[in-house]
């Protein structure tokens, strides 16, 4: 199945050598990589330019990140060295993704925006994924996005709701699923008060 989605405009986005989202970690993953056990085997998926996935490499895990975008990819092994990190580097597009059945310990998707037979076939495989106590953070933009100016998508169909989440993840135990408001600053890509929907879910044993 083909995404339809623009992968050049994310290599626009990512063309300069600024960093669209910065070079910090998103604040909700921060705040709950605790959940990961130590050495972790972890999987970022449409993970732009690295933040994210080069921050929990600097924790000890071991750590792919997966996007469509050459140019994230590319700003991800940068980003990656200048932290003497190693991250694994996956160029593919989700709709590709067919991951093994229990094969990974941690999953990470922060502002994965994606058409829903699409959102629903890889929350889906993330569900495979997971190994039995393996858990999975996100977060996303949720429709009230719309009402700000502060980054997300346009298009209310990317959007997420936490009914989407718990329908597309239901094979997942929730620990965290709520909406929130909060200030979300990440480069000049998310800038400001936002609208967001936070999940952590995990596999069980
Ligand atoms: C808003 S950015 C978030 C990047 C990163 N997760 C972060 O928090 O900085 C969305 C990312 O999703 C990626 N993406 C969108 N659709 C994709 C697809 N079908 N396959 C792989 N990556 C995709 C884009 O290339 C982009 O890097």
């Amino acid at each position: 199945m083909s995404s339809n989605l623009p992968q050049n405009m994310w290599d626009e986005k990512f063309a300069s050598s600024e960093f669209f989202y910065g070079t910090e970690a998103n604040a909700f993953l921060v705040q709950q990589a605790q959940k990961l056990k130590p050495n972790s085997e972890v999987l970022c998926l449409a993970e732009g330019e690295g933040r994210n996935a080069v921050y929990l490499a600097q924790q000890g895990h071991d750590v792919s990140a997966l996007d469509y975008s050459s140019a994230g990819i590319e700003k991800t092994k940068k980003l990656a060295s200048q932290r003497q990190v190693a991250v694994t580097t996956v160029l593919q597009d989700l709709a590709e993704w067919q991951p093994n059945a229990n094969s990974v310990d941690a999953i990470v998707a922060i502002f994965m925006h994606l058409p829903a037979p699409l959102r629903q076939q890889v929350l889906a495989n993330i569900v495979q994924a997971l190994r039995p106590g393996g858990v999975f953070i996100g977060e996303f933009y949720r429709p009230e996005q719309l009402a700000y100016n502060t980054g997300g998508p346009k298009d209310r169909a990317l959007l997420y709701t936490q009914e989407m989440l718990a329908n597309d993840l239901s094979g997942l135990s929730f620990e965290h699923l709520a909406d929130t408001e909060r200030e979300v600053v990440e480069g000049i890509g998310h800038t400001g008060k936002a609208a967001v929907v936070q999940v952590v879910a995990r596999k069980s044993t």
